[in-house]
């Protein structure tokens, strides 16, 4: 008999420090005006003295509790990040303890695209009864990264945390996933860190990144949609990485969806990486947007690059 996994519960967490454009034009060469025109980002949440887990772990006690299961019920624990607390252990073994959980738990990196791609992954596992309940977290600290002397990147991103609970369903769920991977883009975005200068910063070619992520992402969309025989009016809503507001409707315009039926998150929290996906889904689904059965078409993209699709009835 066919298997779905079915998202089953959803959370979020954001620091309290809010950082405003204002505030970066005391620091930057900048101004409120540009950032809000070029990016569609008016604020963005950073952490102070919390670690990356302490964020993650808010967010997946949201997510458990939506769900209505005990840690303890969990088979695995998906941990998308690109900020890990340490170079090792995995920061998902340290949340599996802060839950008080007991099943394997692994980080994955995608860098932006690491909450699809951690979702495919969990997918593959309830569907070959390996699990039969995973939580999948997005969540970063990326101002740790953030060269705040760099105009063109410090103004970007922001820290926070998104989680899901997905469990196996007989009836619906995910219905595809596609991922791609390019590493030819390595100097588009990177941290230029290595081995022996452990501490690096975000680098890149903003508009390098700004044209392949409008074309990588309206190409994935529309064969997501045409491969899946359904039309773009059957979707509920698109939930885009969130990297920049003209990328999103760009796409947006491409595929011929109607904003209305994009999720936007970025006015007030930025570019929070592989968190910003599971962000805007459950400011979503606590907001009463997306509602049960609605069919929900995630993309994004990241650094590598690496990009995907999921497509699900919630
Ligand atoms: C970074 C980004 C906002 C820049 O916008 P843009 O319209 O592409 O602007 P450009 O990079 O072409 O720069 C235009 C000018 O603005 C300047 N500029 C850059 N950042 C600025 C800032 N914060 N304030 C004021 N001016 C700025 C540039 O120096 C450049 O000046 P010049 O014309 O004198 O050389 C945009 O490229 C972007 O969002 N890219 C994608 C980034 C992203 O999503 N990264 C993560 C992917 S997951």
């Amino acid at each position: 008999m066919k298997k779905f996994a079915r998202i089953i519960g959803t959370g979020s967490y954001l620091p309290p420090k809010i950082i405003t454009n204002e505030d970066l034009e005391k620091t930057l060469d900048t101004s409120k005006e540009w950032i809000v025109t070029r990016t569609g980002i008016e604020k963005r949440h950073i952490v102070e003295n919390q670690s990356n887990c302490e964020l993650a772990t808010i967010a997946s006690q949201n997510a458990l509790k939506a769900a209505n299961i005990s840690p303890k019920e969990l088979d695995l624990i998906i941990f998308a990040t690109t900020t890990p607390d340490k170079i090792f252990p995995a920061t998902a073994t340290v949340l599996q303890k802060a839950l008080g959980a007991s099943c394997p738990a692994f980080d994955l990196q995608a860098v932006c695209a690491g909450f699809i791609f951690a979702l495919t992954t969990a997918e593959k596992y309830i569907k070959t009864n390996s699990a039969n309940k995973v939580l999948v977290v997005g969540s970063e600290t990326l101002s740790r990264i953030v060269d705040w002397t760099d105009r063109s990147t410090a103004i970007l991103f922001g820290d926070g945390a998104g989680a899901v609970v997905l469990s196996s369903d007989l009836n619906a769920g995910i219905l595809n996933t596609k991922l791609l991977s390019d590493g030819n883009y390595l100097p588009s975005l990177q941290v230029n860190n290595n081995y022996i200068n452990q501490h690096g910063f975000i680098q890149m070619s903003g508009n390098e990144v700004f044209k392949a992520a409008i074309k990588h992402l309206s190409i994935l969309a529309l064969e997501t949609i045409k491969e899946n025989n359904i039309t773009v009016d059957e979707i509920d809503y698109m939930i885009p990485h969130q990297a920049n507001v003209r990328i999103i409707t760009a796409i947006a315009q491409r595929i011929n969806i109607p904003m209305d039926k994009v999720i936007v998150t970025l006015k007030d929290q930025g570019n929070t990486s592989a968190a910003s996906i599971p962000l805007a889904i459950d400011k979503a689904v606590r907001d009463k947007r997306i509602k049960k059965n609605n069919i929900l078409l995630l993309i994004g993209i990241g650094a590598g690059f690496s990009w995907g699709s999921v497509l699900l009835r919630f």
